[in-house]
């Protein structure tokens, strides 16, 4: 092999290694937003029947929000439909959005600490989902007339057990 040969053949496999390298990292984004949405319980509230069902609903229905309302103090709050608004808002708008305070029973303040690259692949992974489906039921303030089932976030407390204590 001639110098100017083995040049283009160096030259053709750092091409092709940094090629792969990219294809690798752009898929990888997706995996690991994958990975954070699912460790992360995203699917949990923002998926119907996700948590009632050990997790085995398809990808294909994930995040896209759920009509069971979490009634507590602060109302009557549902999970959102993520997939709509991912597809609302550009990767910067996202960033602020996710961190943004909500009500219960919403962990804002766990995912407000996500990093810039992790919340980058939970919106890329989202808008890679595909359809998003309808909105979930609006937020109903306190005392308002609630139409869907819920599920009451108040702590109960047995009285008979206390009177045995
Ligand atoms: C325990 C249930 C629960 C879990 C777990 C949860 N969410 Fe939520 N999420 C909610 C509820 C309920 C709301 C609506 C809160 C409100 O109305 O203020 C919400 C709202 C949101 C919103 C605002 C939606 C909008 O209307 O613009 C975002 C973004 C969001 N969640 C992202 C996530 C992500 C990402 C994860 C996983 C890391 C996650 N959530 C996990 C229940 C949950």
């Amino acid at each position: 092999m001639n110098l100017s040969r083995m040049v283009a053949t160096a030259v053709g496999a750092v091409w092709a290694l940094g090629w792969a390298a990219g294809a690798a990292a752009g898929e990888s984004v997706l995996d690991r937003g994958r990975y954070l949405v699912t460790i992360g319980g995203c699917n949990d509230c923002h998926t119907s029947g996700y948590l009632q069902n050990g997790g085995t609903v398809p990808e294909s229905e994930w995040l896209k929000g759920a009509a069971i309302g979490y009634q507590g103090p602060w109302g009557t709050t549902y999970p959102a439909n993520l997939r709509l608004v991912v597809a609302g808002l550009s990767e910067a708008q996202w960033l602020q959005h996710a961190r943004q305070e909500r009500l219960p029973p919403m962990p804002w303040f766990n995912v407000a600490k996500m990093t810039d690259a992790d919340l980058k692949a939970i919106y890329a992974y989202i808008r890679s989902l595909g359809a998003p489906g309808n909105p979930a039921p609006a937020y109903v303030a306190p005392g308002g007339k609630v139409t869907t089932p819920y599920f009451v976030f108040v702590p109960q407390v047995d009285k008979t057990q206390i009177a045995a204590r």
